[in-house]
């Protein structure tokens, strides 16, 4: 049986998160500059989005560009801002066909103008669509995120709008750039590295952690099959015990 029939159709997790990371070890192992590697990762993020999407997965995060991403040469912060440009215009008509929404998290404010205009408009071509959505973390920082919720919420209480008590989790979501998806179960990061970096801290608190030795670019749809393969045999304990967890299945 291959991996995507052992897959329990009716047991998916709604939200899937991916760190895509290896592309410029990728590169390296071919004697080619990043740049390459970035251009392959693309392809799997192609696979991955079909994959996603032909399964059922309703919401499916990239980590395509971190805050810290800034801080990379020049150049290769140009090429990567270019490939994004270039891959969600070129994508935005396939997006539309398989009714797949895009929208954003991120500091989009700090994209280059261009990068952030072609994004506003793929993301008003696919704003109806319904069947799975993509999300791109792009200038994205976790921990500026919960900061600028914890500002909200301070100004929120400085203008007597809530009281203290009123400050909860549910709040706190609210004012996340996510609010409206719910947490990832599954969050995969590739390429052997065991890190978050700064993705998605407060979002993951229960998420299911699977990471894989294979770099980005290698990443096709039955590496995405087998994490959630992997993930549809742990036991999600949520704090609980084993037996509490079996009593409230029977
Ligand atoms: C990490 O590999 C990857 C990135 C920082 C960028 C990911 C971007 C893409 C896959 C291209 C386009 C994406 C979309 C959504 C259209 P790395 O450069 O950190 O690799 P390394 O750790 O081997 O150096």
């Amino acid at each position: 049986m291959d991996i995507k029939e052992k897959i329990d159709i009716s047991n998916l997790p709604k939200h899937i998160a991916i760190i895509m990371d290896g592309n410029g070890r990728w590169a390296k192992q071919k004697s080619k500059l990043r740049v390459f590697g970035h251009k392959g990762g693309v392809q799997s993020v192609n696979d991955t989005v079909e994959a996603a999407a032909e399964l059922g997965i309703k919401f499916l995060t990239l980590y395509a560009f971190s805050t810290e991403n800034w801080s990379r040469p020049k150049k290769e912060v140009n090429a990567l801002m270019n490939l994004l440009v270039n891959t969600i215009e070129a994508e935005t008509k396939t997006l539309i066909k398989n009714d797949i929404k895009l929208i954003s998290i991120g500091e989009i404010d700090e994209l280059p103008r261009n990068c952030k205009n072609k994004l506003k408009k793929a993301i008003k071509l696919t704003e109806n669509n319904k069947r799975m959505t993509l999300i791109l973390a792009l200038s994205y920082s976790s921990r500026n995120e919960i900061i600028s919720s914890i500002k909200n919420i301070a100004t929120a209480y400085k203008n007597n709008d809530i009281v203290l008590n009123e400050i909860n989790e549910n709040l706190l979501n609210k004012t996340l750039n996510t609010k409206n998806i719910p947490d990832p179960e599954l969050l995969i990061r590739t390429s052997g590295e065991y890190r978050i970096s700064n993705f998605l801290l407060w979002q993951i608190a229960y998420s299911e952690l699977y990471f894989t030795d294979v770099l980005w670019p290698d990443f096709k749809k039955n590496h995405f099959y087998n994490a959630i393969f992997e993930y549809q045999n742990r036991e999600r304990r949520f704090g609980k015990t084993s037996e509490q967890i079996l009593n409230q299945h029977e």
